[in-house]
């Protein structure tokens, strides 16, 4: 499987995107086979956002594939500012093999992508969050052998993290749904490419502004109502997106199977915190699939 970065998840093709889930339990079921995956290999991880998961993930599954990760903060600023973007990618390519970043515009991460001439892994940004999206299908298909015949249904609001499901779920085939109050449904284009690759996978691509039409789902999927950056919403969110808590009751109502959730939860808000802590809940295993998708995604870049 061939691709350069991983940026957005519509880059990549179903069979591309099928192979990552397989090669991510390969590596998961026999992580001694990939200690030297990325032997000799440095890592630059760029974050201008906090991260928890991501983060530790990265650092901890490039150091199980046998290679160096190398972490820079929030204290140089946001990309750009001291120095140009353009220019902190050639430097970076002077010493490391990959970029892993996490920034505040998607364009900085194309940017880097064009300049340094190494791989760029997107590590969320503000219109994709593809690692999470990936070890999410992971965990899904860890459940449902035939993800053609999974309803999973996005409850909140349309952001980053619904796009790359929405987007991921009509490369693999799977039905989505994504239920948010009117005028806070994520990126029109998005979901129009989205509608336009579930064209090809066969996928059903559905949008809804009212709890009572979600219907029967197998998987519930929520995220924060404000996510990082997002944060002028202001309170107004409370009152909009109550309706659209995720709770014991709405399972029911959709026979659901599963919650999800990528984390940090904030609980009594998009989810309830019985919910959160219940069986129902993937969300540990959604974090512990990070690292092996990620590793998925690092193996097939430096191509072993
Ligand atoms: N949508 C959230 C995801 C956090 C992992 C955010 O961007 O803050």
């Amino acid at each position: 499987m061939s691709f350069s970065h991983f940026l957005a998840d519509d880059q990549q093709t179903q069979p591309q995107v099928s192979q990552l889930i397989t090669l991510a339990k390969q590596i998961k079921a026999n992580p001694e086979q990939y200690t030297n995956a990325l032997a000799g290999k440095s890592i630059v991880m760029l974050f201008e956002k906090p991260s928890l998961r991501t983060h530790i993930s990265f650092d901890i599954g490039i150091q199980k594939l046998g290679g160096h990760a190398l972490y820079i903060g929030q204290q140089n600023g946001q990309l750009g500012e001291r120095e140009r973007v353009v220019d902190v990618a050639k430097n970076l390519a002077c010493w490391s093999d990959a970029i892993v970043a996490r920034v505040f515009e998607h364009q900085v991460l194309e940017e880097l992508a064009e300049h340094a001439g190494i791989p760029v892994i997107n590590a969320l940004c503000n219109l994709y969050h593809p690692c999470q999206a990936l070890a999410d299908y992971l965990t899904v298909a860890e459940h449902f052998d035939d993800l053609s015949q999974v309803n999973f249904a996005y409850v909140g609001d349309g952001n980053n993290v619904s796009n790359s499901l929405m987007l991921s779920a009509a490369v693999l085939g799977i039905n989505f749904t994504l239920a948010s109050p009117m005028g806070y449904s994520g990126e029109a284009h998005i979901l129009a490419q989205a509608q336009k690759i579930a064209e090809q996978s066969g996928a059903n691509i559905t949008l809804v502004n009212d709890i009572n039409d979600l219907g029967q789902q197998d998987v519930i999927y929520t995220d924060t109502w404000v996510s990082m950056g997002d944060e002028a919403k202001g309170a107004k969110v409370l009152e909009k997106f109550a309706p659209f808590q995720v709770n014991h009751d709405l399972m029911q109502a959709c026979q659901a199977k599963f919650v999800m959730h990528c984390q940090p939860a904030h609980l009594g808000h998009e989810i309830t915190q019985e919910l959160f802590d219940s069986d129902y809940s993937l969300a540990q295993q959604q974090a512990e699939n990070r690292m092996w998708a990620q590793n998925a995604v690092l193996v097939s870049l430096f191509g072993n």
